[in-house]
């Protein structure tokens, strides 16, 4: 039965003229085994030809056919260092991949200069099959453009995961560190397939009991088991923890005793797992402790834990997601109001994880102005896998076109091209230390994310994360043949729907610039309505802003002024409700709803229809869904069509609540003709 557990590395039998036109380029596999990594490689090279083509090919050390396929770098294989491949563009985590001649024979080789570069070139190979791709004359060059490629765990060591829709923590800390599950190998080779280098254990909220000796002996494990990957070991740190666990009585970064206590856990951490990556912190953010207690700086509160990890080789991802007190004014403000003032004052080991948007994940937010606005520091982007404003585990929402949106956004601080993908991979001011982090979708469901659809997110963001100016599109079609099939009469119609599917959730949920209509807490269903939590900054009527008049915050100079915290080309077109993009329109101004909208149709009339454009387009999904049955196996098809029925149901419920919650403000009618819910 297909339960989704080997996510897009099936490896199923390919048709006839696929396997034929593949074996010949796959009589002979030459590859070292005496590195783990080596080794890895070579096991996954067998489980996935031997799937894919029904054979393994045959394991040898010398080339005497054609079609041999020849892996590793020029230190471990004599063979390859035979070739003199110039290697030195490749870096330690790129490959090439190349068709070519040897001793007479043809061969493709996989080159890199360590293993782990060879691995992640194998799993490209591996994925040119399984996509029917031409093997032919192949001259493939890759490095990833990012250092770090994180995804976060919001795992809790009782394992709860915050904003975890797809079962438990995968992390059995109660067995670890005796005993390590094979799915832990098998989420490394997922990792691995897409670039992901780097793993964040625990929730950014989670105690100080990770940073025990009895825990670090079972993190340790899981970096044993994940070292082989080239995924290093990352741990949420509580800023208290020198007092919670190290019975200090201050966690103040200037204090020597605490910088001591962050010096020596770092020692002891390293002591254990020598590749330890570092720490991710949450800092005075949503009541999680931090520097700004003692009056000291998020950089200073950075630089402490830096300084303790240098020596090792390790770095910190100090979070800008701040947003502790009532933001009476503008909540969209206080990252960059926090932040900016610090540039150029952090360690060179420490990098801003910065999330998309300026408020918190939303459907669609316009990029975070702190892009492009810290030239002195390297800044890496936070993206949410799991969808917590996004229907979490059911809508079927592929979040590629999100991420894309945002890397392609002009931040135009250098003028026309300073996008933000650019100041990720630290092109635009010239860091190396760059890097993308993803809040995972991960859990114990047997399909590892609550839905086959949701492991295209985790896909995207890899993938997106090795190369940031890779198109979703072209991701979603790699990811659709991996994952279900090549026939085009599925790959076509399926990556089409999955394309729109982002639109169609912001129509339903939050058009028009809207954000935050969600119920607060749970973050699941409409609750424009909500004015009962006790932080103004937590109520959907902050958010929106709807009366009589109109709706939208007002974002402007005559506003909260949050636009001019953007590079002025842009902050001016946000500042003007003409040419702001209707997308965004109400993000930056609060319209009269009569306001004439570039359609001609008033703002009222405008947002009726978008919440009704969101519900056909989800009935459309459904339809083309209902044309897929038989393309592939009934256990997913069935899921998948479940979970758009229910959808469909709560795309109504969106567009119901929320068309009657703003009609009671607005006082207006509705649209002639317009339908009333089914
Ligand atoms: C969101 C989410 C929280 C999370 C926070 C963060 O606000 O709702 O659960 O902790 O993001 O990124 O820190």
């Amino acid at each position: 039965a297909e339960d989704g557990y080997d996510l897009w590395m099936r490896y199923h039998l390919l048709a006839p003229e696929q396997v034929k036109r593949y074996d010949s380029h796959a009589s002979q596999l030459i590859i070292g085994s005496t590195t783990p990594t080596q080794t890895a490689t070579r096991d996954e090279l067998q489980r996935g030809l031997n799937g894919l083509l029904g054979h393994a090919p045959l394991l040898s050390n010398d080339i005497n056919r054609n079609g041999a396929i020849i892996v590793g770098t020029p230190s471990s294989s004599p063979l390859i260092a035979r070739l003199k491949l110039d290697t030195t563009s490749l870096g330690n985590e790129g490959y090439l991949i190349r068709s070519v001649a040897v001793d007479g024979h043809t061969a493709t080789v996989i080159v890199a200069n360590t293993d782990v570069g060879a691995l992640y070139g194998a799993f490209h190979f591996l994925r040119l099959l399984q996509t029917e791709q031409s093997v032919d004359h192949l001259d493939i060059h890759e490095s990833p453009r990012l250092k770090l490629r994180v995804l976060e765990h919001w795992d809790y060591l009782n394992g709860q995961v915050e904003r975890g829709y797809a079962g438990a923590s995968i992390w059995d800390w109660w067995k670890l560190p005796d005993w390590r599950a094979p799915r832990y190998t098998d989420y490394a080779r997922a990792n691995a397939s897409i670039g992901i280098n780097g793993t964040v254990l625990n929730d950014v909220t989670d105690g100080a009991t990770i940073l025990t000796p009895t825990y670090l002996q079972k993190v340790a494990a899981l970096a044993d088991v994940f070292r082989p990957y080239g995924i290093r070991v990352y741990l949420s740190i509580r800023f208290s923890a020198p007092i919670e666990i190290g019975g200090l009585k201050t966690a103040d970064p200037l204090d020597p005793q605490v910088q001591r206590w962050w010096r020596e856990k770092a020692d002891e951490i390293y002591r254990i797992i020598p590749d330890f990556g570092g720490f991710l912190v949450k800092a005075n953010s949503e009541g999680q402790p931090g520097p700004e207690d003692y009056g000291r700086t998020h950089a200073d509160g950075a630089n402490v834990l830096a300084d303790a990890v240098a020596p090792h080789g390790g770095i910190v991802m100090w979070r800008t997601f701040v947003y502790s007190q009532n933001n009476p004014d503008d909540r969209a403000k206080q990252a960059y109001e926090e932040f900016k003032p610090l540039d150029g004052r952090f360690r060179s080991n420490v990098i801003l994880p910065v999330k998309n948007g300026p408020i918190d994940f939303q459907p669609r937010e316009p990029f975070h102005p702190l892009f492009g606005a810290m030239p002195k520091t390297p800044l890496m982007m936070e993206f949410e896998i799991t969808k917590e404003y996004l229907g979490f585990a059911t809508h079927l929402v592929y979040l590629g076109p999100l991420y894309e949106e945002v890397l392609s956004a002009d931040t135009m601080v250098h003028g026309k091209g300073s996008i933000v993908a650019k100041v990720i991979d630290g092109s635009l001011e010239g860091h190396t230390l760059t890097g993308m982090t993803g809040d995972s979708n991960i859990g114990t469901d047997r399909n590892w994310t609550g839905s086959d659809f949701n492991q295209a997110n985790w896909y995207v963001f890899g993938r997106l994360a090795w190369n940031p100016t890779l198109s979703s599109r072209a991701i979603a079609d790699e990811w659709v043949r991996m994952t279900f099939t090549n026939n085009n009469a599925f790959v076509k119609p399926v990556v089409d729907m999955m394309m729109g599917s982002r639109e169609a959730v912001v129509d339903y949920m939050t058009p028009l610039g809207l954000v935050h209509l969600m119920g607060p807490g749970h973050h699941y269903g409409p609750a424009p309505w909500d004015a009962s939590e006790s932080r103004a900054d937590w109520r959907p009527v902050y958010y929106h802003r709807a009366d009589h008049e109109g709706i939208g915050f007002d974002r402007t100079s005559t506003g909260s002024d949050a636009v001019a915290q953007y590079a002025p080309p842009v902050a001016e077109q946000f500042n003007d409700l003409k040419q702001t993009p209707e997308q965004f329109l109400l993000f930056f101004h609060h319209v009269p709803w009569d306001y004439r909208m570039r359609s001609g149709q008033t703002l009222w009339y405008e947002l009726v229809a978008h919440y009704s454009q969101g519900v056909d387009d989800v009935k459309q999904m459904r339809e083309t869904w209902r044309h897929m049955d038989g393309y592939i196996d009934d256990q997913r098809y069935q899921q998948v069509a479940s979970f758009l029925a229910i959808q469909q149901k709560e795309a109504q419920w969106w567009r119901d609540a929320c068309i009657a919650y703003f009609q009671s403000i607005s006082g207006l009618p509705l649209p002639p003709g317009y339908a009333p819910p089914e």
